[in-house]
């Protein structure tokens, strides 16, 4: 295949409301713009894409073209594998991954520019940035598709897919189970992505977090209009026994303006192998990483424990994503 061959994304015309017309050239910005028929279509591409991995390690189904992943926030697990995911499918990345400080964003350059100027080399941008919002205002500017790396508190809806993704490869299924949120989900925002992209399903939901920690109220007034069972609890003795999916999270020191308040709830929660004991012979523990001290490493041993394969998902997941966006898939 010449890079004459390789399709451009038409002009965008607006935020899609829902994928389920496509993904070719649309930004990725929420998970409220997918719907269980196109979480389906992005599963089955992850799957096909994990068989080429296994099988060839690589394919060039994106050769000749450009990925540019700036990154605002430090990051091992997303920039990497959005690096390994343009990688293995034969294109090229521009990585502004290990600090805009060696970028012109250090002279003063603004987002909209950064953006303009990324675009006239790469068919894609991958953003992660320290403002809710930042995502949906580089994708008004921008030409090219634009893909939400995580808005500060916000969202980050890639996390989400590879999540939803590894408990359905793990589970075999989401209808029915029981998911406990664990530790800072006020402002953890896979918890907020993961929590929205749940909505498409019949699950039972259970937050776990000190007082100050708690879901924000919207999207708990989301969860409780769309009827499904929830409860909140400081205790994380109260739902271990029931939970399908236990999700851990990591309390974000970054976060807080008000360090006495961090150092009130560090280390509020730790998942040991005693704790194991009391949970379903068949669940799993996920965890979006890095993980502080939230889950014992003796706890690795477990076959419950999901979090390092969920991790390895991210690179399927975003392979999905890359072809299908690029009208490649
Ligand atoms: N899960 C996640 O976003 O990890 P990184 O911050 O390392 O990218």
């Amino acid at each position: 295949m010449s890079t004459k061959d390789v399709p451009r994304p038409p002009k965008k015309v607006g935020l899609a409301p829902n994928l389920n017309s496509g993904f070719y050239g649309q930004d990725i910005i929420s998970v409220s713009q997918f719907t269980r028929e196109s979480l389906d279509y992005i599963f089955g591409i992850a799957e096909e894409m994990r068989a080429i991995v296994k099988r060839a390690g690589s394919t060039d189904l994106l050769k000749g073209t450009v990925l540019a992943c700036l990154f605002y926030e430090p990051s091992t697990r997303t920039s990497a594998s959005f690096i390994a995911a343009m990688s293995r499918l034969g294109g090229t990345v521009i990585p502004i991954t290990q600090g805009v400080q060696f970028s012109s964003v250090a002279k003063g350059e603004s987002l909209p520019d950064t953006i303009r100027t990324l675009e006239s080399y790469a068919d894609m941008i991958v953003l992660r940035h320290p403002e809710v919002g930042a995502s949906e205002i580089a994708a008004r500017y921008a030409r090219k598709p634009i893909i939400n790396a995580g808005d500060g508190i916000g969202e980050h809806p890639t996390q989400a897919l590879l999540d939803l993704f590894t408990i359905k490869e793990e589970l075999g299924q989401i209808d029915g189970l029981a998911v406990a949120m664990v530790g800072d989900l006020k402002y953890g925002r896979t918890v907020h992505s993961l929590t929205r992209l749940l909505y498409s399903y019949d699950v039972e939901l259970s937050f776990v977090s000190p007082e100050i920690l708690r879901l924000p109220l919207d999207i708990m007034n989301e969860v409780r209009a769309r009827n499904l069972p929830v409860r909140e609890t400081y205790d994380v003795a109260d739902v271990i026994e029931i939970a399908d999916v236990l999700y851990v999270t990591r309390v974000q020191k970054e976060r807080f303006s008000d360090l006495s308040q961090y150092e009130e709830v560090k280390g509020c929660y730790e998942i040991t192998p005693e704790l194991m004991e009391r949970a379903k012979e068949k669940m799993i523990v996920m965890h979006p990483l890095p993980r502080v001290g939230e889950i014992h490493y003796a706890v690795d041993d477990d076959p419950r424990a999901a979090y390092f394969r969920q991790m390895e998902n991210g690179m399927y997941i975003r392979m999905a994503l890359l072809a299908a966006v690029l009208g490649k898939a």
